[in-house]
């Protein structure tokens, strides 16, 4: 949520700065800015996407070896140039961007009214900004030192960069709750919300801690806590390729990352499940194997598509392991007081490893004594940290903003971990174990088949286009996709889609249905097919229009159906990896047809690191 960079060095900064926050506009793209260090402080922005900075820009003086830049996704204030980053201190001697809130704002805005402190925005990053200035003025101390300050009085979310007048040969920055990542080059450095603007630059980078300030010079990293004692740097290589973060030749990211998906489950899968030799390799799960498999009760914690990965998990693990499952939203879970027991076992998924609820759900499970165990994409991300142990989803980068291979990645480590727990406990057969782990096994190449001619779909997206709102079914495994195709319509074509059981319809949904409503089944040949093939009728007796998912072959269905999508046959606790694949492009093709912007869907960010 907000995208920052700052670059310190021989370069000139504003080129590295937008093209950093072009890689970060994912975050946030309701406006931005640079603030340039030449002699004085000049500062940019403009309402809009990183292209309106640009154009804006055009002609102006952009000179300057250091400058901090910033994508906003709004939290105080809404998007306009006044409040868009970087906020300029009362004196004109500070420039600074935020990403994150400051809770207690109020409150100190208050006390720096009544000392004389006007504002040019609505934002609280301001507020820090001039309180930072007003405690160095009181202090007549360095700008380091009164941030070091104002940190200790702030409650909140911060990841922040600071440039002055006072300090020629410096970015200061500092994290807490908020990412930061710095990239060390030759007599310069790249400071970013993440790795992906540093890339092309420098494989060598170090993630700031929380509570962590980060005086960055030229040639120096200096790391200090908030006590001012000095910490050790720790470098690590980033194991990262720019062809990650490009788009490859698809015009749209979230086309290549949906087309990705064969192969990013095949690495999520490679070296780790092994059907010839009856094994499933996983070190997270393996060191703590007795814990996992002995837990009272498993409680799942994520949002959004994530929390969709974790209903599937809940019915995986029900079944193979016989432990029970909870799957909670992070951001109920974390305030209403939930019974948390010693040995409860939480698992945390997350694409970006950095969303604030899920953050927070888990330290206050983690202090209650719980284990938890995290299902993370982003390499190194909060989430990733503060985990006993997990597994990585090996998705490599995702930068559309609606999650897809994120979440196929998420279902091969959750099958994998319900295979391997329930194998453990003895609570599924050698049979049952082996045939799974051969039908997970061929995920990668059905994922291709479906992938191979996608013109059905394209087709039923120009027919359904003009809906104003949809239905998405399914029962049992394909519940939860029926809800991951609804959100992903909704954010990506800004239809009204809503999910449902397919057999709850009747208890409120029907009401909707006429002959002008999709209703789309995911409907694959599973225990449960007899039964939605019943609700499929009873939507055709009503005059809804019918758009299935059906297994390949499935000649009653496509009877039935007034369009439909097919995949291939699979075992239906694997179904979802292939289900969610076809209204993935569904999505898809239905925004491009309305003419979205599908990778920047309107007033959505990827990583969500405010609450
Ligand atoms: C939807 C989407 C969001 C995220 C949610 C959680 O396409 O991307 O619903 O799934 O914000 O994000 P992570 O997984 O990063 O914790």
């Amino acid at each position: 949520m907000c995208g920052i960079v700052g670059y310190i060095g021989e370069r000139e900064a504003y080129p590295v700065i937008v093209k950093g926050l072009k890689r970060l506009e994912y975050r946030g793209y309701d406006s931005a800015g640079v603030a340039l260090r030449d002699g004085g402080l000049k500062v940019y922005k403009k309402q809009g996407k990183v292209a309106d900075l640009e154009e804006y820009t055009v002609g102006k003086d952009l000179h300057g070896h250091i400058g901090i830049g910033h994508t906003r996704w709004a939290t105080h204030g809404e998007p306009s140039d006044r409040n868009a980053h970087p906020h300029l201190s009362n004196s004109g001697n500070l420039a600074m961007i935020h990403n994150g809130i400051i809770e207690n704002y109020a409150q100190i805005k208050q006390e720096l009214v009544n000392k004389g402190y006007t504002f040019k925005s609505d934002t609280d990053t301001e507020v820090l900004l001039n309180f930072i200035e007003d405690i160095q003025i009181n202090n007549t101390c360095s700008v380091e030192e009164a941030l070091r300050i104002a940190l200790k009085r702030v409650v909140g979310a911060y990841c922040i960069l600071l440039i002055s007048t006072d300090e020629p040969d410096a970015i200061i920055a500092a994290r807490k709750g908020s990412p930061l990542v710095i990239g060390i080059g030759k007599g310069e450095h790249f400071l970013a919300s993440d790795a992906s603007p540093i890339i092309e630059y420098t494989k060598e980078v170090v993630y700031v801690n929380d509570y962590e300030i980060a005086i960055v010079r030229r040639n120096e990293l200096i790391l200090k806590n908030l006590g001012n004692e000095v910490q050790t740097p720790f470098i690590q290589k980033l194991d990262m390729e720019l062809a990650a973060i490009e788009k490859g030749g698809y015009e749209h990211f979230m086309l290549k990352e949906i087309h990705e998906q064969a192969e990013t489950v095949h690495d999520c899968l490679r070296g780790r499940l092994l059907p010839d030799q009856g094994k499933i390799i996983m070190s997270g799960i393996d060191n703590h194997l007795d814990t996992l498999v002995n837990a009272p009760r498993i409680v799942i914690v994520a949002c959004g598509t994530s929390w969709h990965a974790g209903l599937v998990a809940e019915y995986m693990i029900e079944e193979l392991c016989r432990i029970p499952v909870e799957v909670e939203y992070a951001s109920e879970f974390r305030y209403r007081n939930p019974v948390v027991n010693k040995g409860d076992v939480i698992i945390a998924i997350s694409q970006s490893g950095e969303t604030a609820d899920t953050m927070v759900a888990l330290e206050s499970a983690k202090e209650k004594g719980a284990f938890i165990f995290g299902v993370v994409n982003a390499v190194g991300s909060s989430i990733a940290r503060i985990s006993h142990a997990g597994a990585y989803t090996h998705s490599g980068p995702e930068i559309g903003v609606a999650s897809t291979k994120a979440f196929t990645g998420q279902l091969a480590v959750l099958t994998m971990m319900a295979l391997k727990m329930g194998y453990a406990k003895g609570t599924i057969t050698s049979e049952r174990y082996i045939h799974l782990m051969q039908e997970l096994h061929s995920v990668p190449e059905k994922i291709n088949e479906i992938l191979k001619d996608t013109t059905a779909i394209q087709n039923i997206a120009t027919k359904y286009k003009d809906a104003e709102d949809f239905l998405f079914l399914g029962r049992g495994y394909n519940f939860p996709i029926a809800l991951e195709g609804a959100l992903k319509l909704k954010e990506i074509s800004y239809i009204h889609a809503e999910g449902y059981p397919a057999a709850e319809m009747k208890h409120g949904p029907i009401a909707l249905v006429e002959d002008t409503l999709p209703v789309l089944f995911v409907a694959t040949k599973d225990t449960y097919y007899e039964k939605i093939v019943s609700n499929i009728q009873e939507i055709k007796a009503r005059k809804g229009m019918v758009i299935s998912v059906a297994t390949e072959g499935d000649s009653l269905l496509e009877d039935m159906s007034n369009d439909i999508m097919y995949v291939p046959e699979i075992d239906e606790l694997i179904a979802p990896l292939l289900s969610v694949i076809p209204l993935q492009l569904l999505s898809y093709y239905i925004g491009i047809e309305r003419g979205c912007d599908v990778d920047k869907p309107r007033n959505l960010a990827k990583s969500v690191t405010v609450e």
